[in-house]
């Protein structure tokens, strides 16, 4: 009898410290899974940062994206090849497809492209409304009717250069928040973080002040 209970005494030392271990490494585990999964999601919103032009993700107003499709009204453009640069959620290219166009959206954060997917799954868009995972600078624009660009006031200059060669003869051109320096607008709506100004291939290449045409390797080299 004492020799059983001094068996089983025995057995409970050596089986102890191998299940702490046990659930330390469940815990570690875990640990490193959550740590890993929050670098893995917060890494593509992170990035831009580092990037030359820093593009952030900021998604537009309610109120503003309004304002893009009361402009491409006003400027004749209700339906047609529509892209958004640096879609984000997938908002604009969602409202476009709603209201007939056929939009494509440019989004590098991977994260945000399938977000911007399956919403336009969800809400029964995905025929109309497409989302590719790209770099905005090394797409072609040319077969786009209408561009709508979120953007950063750094970019404008390039951007500015790439839709002049890019742009089709009767496309238009949507800037919200930021506009191209020293480009006369068609119009604009609204105004403060609303602001959205529309262009057309001609305006962009003008310059404000000379109005004339402006070489394009002054916009390469900015
Ligand atoms: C200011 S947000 C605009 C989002 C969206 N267009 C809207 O209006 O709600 C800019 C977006 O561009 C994306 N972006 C940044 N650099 C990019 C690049 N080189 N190519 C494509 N997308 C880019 C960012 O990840 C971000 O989602």
């Amino acid at each position: 009898m004492i020799d059983k209970n001094l068996k089983i005494k025995a057995n409970a030392r050596v089986t102890r410290p191998s299940k702490r271990l046990n659930g330390g490494l469940i815990v570690i585990g875990i640990s490193g899974a959550v740590i890993g999964g929050l670098y893995a999601v917060a890494t593509p919103f992170v990035l831009p940062a580092f990037r030359k032009i820093c593009l952030p993700y900021v998604p537009a107003t309610t109120r503003q994206v309004k304002n893009v499709f009361k402009m491409l009204h006003s400027a004749g453009k209700t339906c047609g090849t529509l892209v958004d640069l640096g879609s984000g959620d997938g908002r604009i290219v969602i409202e476009a497809a709603k209201c007939g166009f056929q939009a494509t959206g440019y989004e590098l954060n991977p994260w945000l492209v399938w977000y911007s997917r399956l919403t336009a799954r969800l809400q029964g868009l995905h025929s109309r409304a497409n989302f590719q995972r790209r770099d905005l600078w090394k797409v072609d624009l040319s077969r786009f009717e209408s561009t709508v660009v979120f953007g950063v006031p750094s970019m404008m200059p390039k951007l500015r250069g790439k839709l002049r060669e890019e742009l089709c003869a009767d496309g238009v051109v949507i800037a919200c928040r930021f506009p191209f320096p020293d480009v006369e607008p068609v119009k604009s709506i609204d105004e403060g973080v609303d602001t959205v100004w529309l262009y057309c291939k001609k305006q962009l290449g003008k310059s404000v002040r000379n109005e004339q045409s402006v070489d394009s390797s002054e916009e390469k080299n900015s």
